[in-house]
This record gives structure tokens, C-alpha cells and sequence, in this order.
């Protein structure tokens, strides 16, 4: 089954005002009539700015979190309705960094998540095991509880407006990437884990791969057959080399 491809730059916590908007008026200019999906998830102080930038343009937005509840006293919390308002299609969920250094857990991940759907942001949900998982067997046995979390608490017909992203620990921002077989041996594994579910949903799920993407493995890591395009940190701050990727896929 031919998946739409899809390429998503993370910004982290990086750029000025003025940088992120000249990077977002870069990459327009390079996207071409290329078929895949594209999208930025800037810092929520800049999706105003940006995402009047992009207006008309095949770019998408996205943000980098959304809150765990709807509204209320969450000092220092975005919620999914406040995201709606900038047109952001697409939040982020569970990335390793909140995971590991904000505490976020499997069971407010599936809350963050259920929080983007219900405003009509498409989550991508961030899986991934660290080293010391991969080096005790564990990368499965870690991938399926992030996923069965949010299965039990969105119900599998939720994939069917979702992003899963692969982003194995030791690969994130390490120049370590996964290998293409690598990569796709635990692609292969999560649309398994969906199909088990729903056969359906996981023929058509996009799978993003992230860890250490760059132009000059890009093309490998997409060719493979679960690999439905990438998940970028780094290389996405660099319009070329984000431009590169993109037309990678
Ligand atoms: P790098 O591409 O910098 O390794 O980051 C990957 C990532 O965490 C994207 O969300």
C-alpha cells in the first residue's frame, strides 16, 4: 500500500523570532512540487509569527507539546484549543526529551494525546527505547507500552487520525543514527503491534523515523518499506539540509 510521505522538522528550543521566520520563509521557497507532506513544530511562542508565514503554503504547522488537560489552573500548560487557534495540524506527544527530563509518562502521553483529537490535531506520538533498553531486549517490550498506553486510554480507531514517530534514544541528537535495517525492524514491529489491533488502520498509519536524520542517510532510512519519512531535530534548523531530506522521501 503506497502511504503518503511525510517530513516533520522539530526546533526544540532553538532559534530567535527573526531566525525561525527567515528558516520558515527558506524552506517555502525550496519545497517544490514534491507530493510528500511537510511540517515545522516551533516553539509555541513562535507559532503566531510562523504561522502566518505559511498561510497558503503546502508547509504545516505543529507544536512540540500540548497539555494534558483541557483548560484550568496548569500554570505554564498549552492547550489543545489554544494551539487550533494558530491552524497547527499536527503536536508532538512523548518525545524522549519531556520523557526523560519533564517527567512525562506513558499514562500523560495518552492524555496529551486525546487532548490534540479532540481539538482536531493530529498527535504524533513519540516511541523509543534507550540503550540500556536495546542492549537488555527490552526495544519491543518499551515500544509496547508506549503504545498499548495510549491504545487502552484513545481506543485503536484513534490512529486513524495519528502519526507514530520511531525515535530510538540513543540516536537523538547523538550523530548515531539507526541503521536502515535496524530502523525498519522496529517499524515493522509497531505496525504489527497496530495491525494486531486493526488491520486497517496500520496498512495506512505513516511510521516517521527519527534519530540523527541528515541529507546523506535520509534516503536510505525512507526506502525502507515501514519507513514512511522522518522526524528531524537537528538537521531541520538548516532550510538546505532540511530541503534535502524532504525531497529524500
Ligand atoms: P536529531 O535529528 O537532532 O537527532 O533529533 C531527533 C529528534 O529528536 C526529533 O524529534
Amino acid at each position: 500500500m503506497m502511504r503518503q510521505s511525510l517530513v516533520v522538522g522539530n526546533w526544540k528550543m532553538n532559534g530567535t523570532r527573526s531566525s525561525s521566520e527567515l528558516l520558515a520563509k527558506d524552506i517555502i521557497a525550496g519545497l517544490g512540487s514534491n507530493g510528500a507532506d511537510i511540517a515545522v513544530c516551533v516553539p509555541y511562542v513562535y507559532l503566531s509569527a510562523i504561522s502566518e508565514i505559511i498561510k497558503n503554503t503546502s508547509l504545516a504547522l505543529g507544536a512540540q507539546n500540548v497539555a494534558d488537560k483541557s483548560s484550568g489552573a496548569y500554570t505554564g500548560e498549552i492547550s489543545a484549543a489554544m494551539l487550533g487557534e494558530f491552524n497547527c495540524k499536527y503536536a508532538i506527544v512523548g518525545h524522549s526529551e519531556r520523557r526523560s527530563y519533564y517527567g512525562d509518562t506513558n499514562e500523560s502521553v495518552a492524555a496529551r494525546f486525546c487532548q490534540a483529537q479532540e481539538k482536531v490535531i493530529i498527535p504524533i506520538l513519540c516511541v523509543g527505547e534507550t540503550l540500556e533498553q536495546r542492549e537488555q531486549d527490552q526495544t519491543f517490550a518499551v515500544i509496547d507500552a508506549q503504545l498499548s498506553a495510549v491504545i487502552s486510554l484513545a481506543g485503536i480507531e484513534a490512529f486513524n487520525n495519528a502519526v507514530i514517530a520511531y525515535e530510538p534514544v540513543w540516536a537523538i541528537g547523538t550523530g548515531k543514527t539507526a541503521t536502515d535495517d535496524q530502523a525498519q525492524e522496529v517499524h515493522h514491529y509497531i505496525r504489527q503491534d497496530i495491525a494486531a489491533k486493526d488491520q486497517a488502520i496500520a496498512d495506512k498509519i505513516q511510521i516517521l523515523y527519527g534519530g540523527s536524520v541528515k541529507a546523506d542517510n535520509a534516503k536510505g532510512l525512507f526506502a525502507m518499506a515501514d519507513i514512511d519519512g522522518g522526524l528531524i531535530g537537528g538537521a531541520s534548523l538548516d532550510a538546505e539540509s532540511f530541503l534535502k531530506i524532504y525531497h529524500s522521501v
